[in-house]
């Protein structure tokens, strides 16, 4: 069996985050979340992977490499432009050939892996199998109406959902997709959807059998869903200091990696603070990342994901619930009147609270 992974796409509701960062690439608990993926499906024994990659394709290859790090051989396909999942599969078929398949959305986290799953695909009949999940907001997705064990009707982001079972992004399948997909109409959001070719399998009497989610799930396509997922992840791991620690406090399960400094600080768990960053006479809370390189100095956050190379000093406000890029500096100048001085880049958003 073979594994494609979708790492294309624009990540509109990321911004303005995405503008630098490929939305698969965003650190959570300090490692890209397409990274938890690949390492889910090699779990399952799979060592041949297709990703799907767009305008970011150089930042992805530079990021995951020829899949040697995990034992797997990636094998890169770009896609013209994002026109749906389908339209990534079809791109992807000289790759797939006539073999089964496992397809993952490269912004999704599920706990649990897909091993199983695999396992029962792969020596079963069935023409495609899926994931759902129950969730509060199911027109923001994919959803499956049921009747007992069967799947009667799929829908793509229904604006009058008939359950709130949502497609979680994993999907396997058998070479009788590329026949469904072939058959296509855009959607009204102007994509040829995945959802649209198990439904057009349903209609052809096909059999798709889908599994409910037991642990969680998240699309990590806004900042709230992965902050969640960071929370998620960082609940899971456990208190391991590598790092130089003086004069500090490190309550419950932090991960200090090597080459960090603690100096005069709280870190309240689950925290983690990547290598070579600097924590001075400040305060990080639970569920916070901070991945390697930045320095926080005389400052408090907590709920919150840092990325590399920043910045944060002498904040006079605790920073919450904030997805922070790549070197960013956030301090405070010594001046009066108060004042706040912004270099902010598109579509930044910025609460004073
Ligand atoms: O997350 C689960 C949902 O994913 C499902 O419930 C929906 O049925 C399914 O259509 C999909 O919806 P999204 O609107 O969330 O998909 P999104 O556009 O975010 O794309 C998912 C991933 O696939 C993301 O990593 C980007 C990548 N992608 C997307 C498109 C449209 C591609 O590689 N190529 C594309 O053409």
């Amino acid at each position: 069996m073979k594994a494609l992974i979708l790492a294309g796409g624009k990540g509109t509701r990321l911004r303005p985050i995405t503008h630098s960062i490929a939305k698969q690439l965003v650190p959570v608990a300090n490692r890209p979340v397409i990274e938890y993926g690949i390492e889910a499906i090699r779990a399952s024994g799979i060592t041949d992977f297709g990703i799907i990659v767009g305008d970011s394709a150089q930042e992805i290859k530079a990021a995951l490499g020829d899949g040697s790090r995990w034992g797997a051989t990636f094998t890169y396909i770009p896609q013209s432009e994002p026109l749906g999942l389908a339209h990534a599969v079809k791109t992807a078929h000289p790759f797939l050939d006539d073999s089964k398949f496992i397809m993952y959305l490269g912004d999704n986290l599920i706990k649990g892996g897909v091993a199983e799953l695999v396992e029962d695909f792969q020596s079963g009949e069935c023409d495609a199998s899926i994931l759902l999940t129950h969730v509060d907001n199911p027109s923001e997705f994919g959803v499956a109406e049921l009747d007992g064990e069967r799947v009667v009707r799929l829908e793509e982001k229904p604006k009058q959902p008939k359950s709130d079972l949502a497609l979680v992004g994993v999907y396997l399948f058998n070479p009788s997709v590329f026949d469904a997909i072939e058959t296509l109409k855009p959607s009204f959001r102007g994509e040829y959807e995945i959802t649209d070719a198990i439904q057009t399998l349903l209609d052809w009497g096909k059999t798709v059998r889908y599994q409910i989610v037991t642990g969680w799930w998240k699309d990590t396509g806004t900042v709230e869903a992965i902050l969640d997922a960071n929370r998620l992840l960082l609940q899971d791991i456990e208190r391991r200091i590598s790092g130089e620690v003086s004069d500090s406090t490190i309550e419950g399960n932090c991960v200090i990696e090597s080459g960090a400094r603690v100096v005069g600080s709280t870190i309240r768990g689950p925290a983690i603070i990547g290598a070579g960053c600097v924590v001075e006479n400040s305060y990080v809370g639970p569920f916070t990342s901070v991945d390697s390189g930045t320095r926080i100095l005389g400052s408090e956050i907590e709920y919150s994901i840092v990325m590399q190379d920043c910045t944060i000093r002498d904040v006079p406000a605790r920073l919450s619930t904030s997805l922070i890029g790549r070197g960013v500096i956030v301090d405070k100048s010594d001046g009066t009147p108060k004042t706040a001085r912004l270099v902010l880049g598109d579509a930044s958003s910025v609460t004073f609270a």
